[in-house]
């Protein structure tokens, strides 16, 4: 059988599959009905370092390819994450824990990792710079450049573990953001996060979600997410995160040929938790019927597209 395994920045994952920030809880909400521990990763609900309640509701709205989401944060704060969840999370003794940090301030962003830097069982931050429906910090970081370096070059000095830094894709070059991002000394990038949007209800004539706009995720946001990750993959030197849509294996293996070394699956995963597993199953069987006996050896197989000017036409 292939070996699913993947090292990255001197770490090992049991296969490339984790389930993306926000979408899976603190992973241990399913953790009786389904096999949480054969994850390649868990990347935690976003954590700010004092509990929020986040945005009122409404705060999801379906729309025919996607969802729209203004959670804002929802999370019970890094001291009540460290003592109740992390000591579980711990216990599962498989996939790789990646805690989900967010800011409102530098400040705010340096204090949590250095929390993460000293707690027991936190295997990587992933610093979110790209949250879209908080009103202070998130996606503004993400977006100016410069911030954004300063920022990783001073989270960089807090903490020794591997750091990943999530972007945005609203109304930034993405690939200069995972350059300044590199620059500043992250050991990966995670993309995409959500997409801005909104939606009008025509009764109320009211915008939905109720933060005014949202984040739009699912299959939707597939083909884009994947041209993102191509376009990052070869623009930088360290590895890339593939997010965006990915809902079957069909998808999940696009994002690794386009050059993702790892995959989180959001939005397909609230839809039916069984996704990522059978993801995972999935590649495994396309790398035994394609005879490659490693999921590393199709990182970023994809062929460059051909551009070659075709010849003229004789009249
Ligand atoms: C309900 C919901 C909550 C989310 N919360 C977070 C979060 O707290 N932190 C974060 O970095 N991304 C968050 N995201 C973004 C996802 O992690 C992911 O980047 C995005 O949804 C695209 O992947 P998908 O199309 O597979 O869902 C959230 C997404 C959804 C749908």
């Amino acid at each position: 059988m292939a070996d699913l395994h993947i090292e990255i920045h001197g770490l090992t994952f049991q296969n490339p599959v984790l389930v993306a920030s926000g979408t899976f809880g603190y992973g241990l909400e399913v953790s009786e009905a389904y096999p949480v521990e054969t994850l390649g990763g868990i990347c935690t609900k976003g954590l700010t370092l004092q509990p929020r309640l986040g945005n009122p509701p409404p705060r999801l709205k379906e729309t025919p390819c996607g969802l729209l989401n203004s959670i804002g944060l929802e999370n019970i704060g890094w001291d009540a994450f460290e003592k109740q969840k992390l000591p579980l999370l711990r216990e599962l003794n498989g996939p790789r824990i990646v805690v989900n940090l967010n800011g409102e301030t530098e400040k705010e962003y340096l204090e949590l990792a250095e929390k993460a830097e000293a707690a027991d069982g936190v295997d990587i931050l992933e610093i979110n710079v790209s949250c879209p429906n908080v009103k202070k910090g998130g996606m503004e970081f993400g977006r100016d450049l410069r911030a954004l370096e300063k920022l990783v070059q001073k989270i960089r000095k807090r903490t020794s573990k591997p750091l990943w830094i999530k972007l945005t894709p609203n109304f930034v070059d993405i690939v200069e953001e995972a350059k300044a991002a590199e620059q500043g000394g992250a050991d990966a990038v995670s993309l995409i996060n959500t997409l801005l949007g909104t939606s009008i209800d025509l009764r109320s004539q009211t915008y939905v979600p109720g933060f005014g706009h949202g984040g739009l995720s699912g299959p939707a946001i597939y083909p884009f997410a994947l041209y993102c990750v191509r376009e990052v993959a070869r623009a930088v030197s360290i590895p890339v995160v593939g997010i965006g849509g990915i809902a079957n294996t069909h998808i999940a293996l696009q994002f690794l040929m386009a050059g993702a070394s790892l995959i989180q699956i959001g939005t397909a995963a609230m839809i039916d938790p069984r996704t990522p597993f059978q993801i995972i199953e999935g590649i495994r069987q396309y790398l035994d019927e394609h005879g490659y006996s490693s999921v590393s050896e199709i990182i970023g197989i994809a062929h460059a597209p051909d551009l070659t000017p075709r010849p003229t036409r004789p009249d």
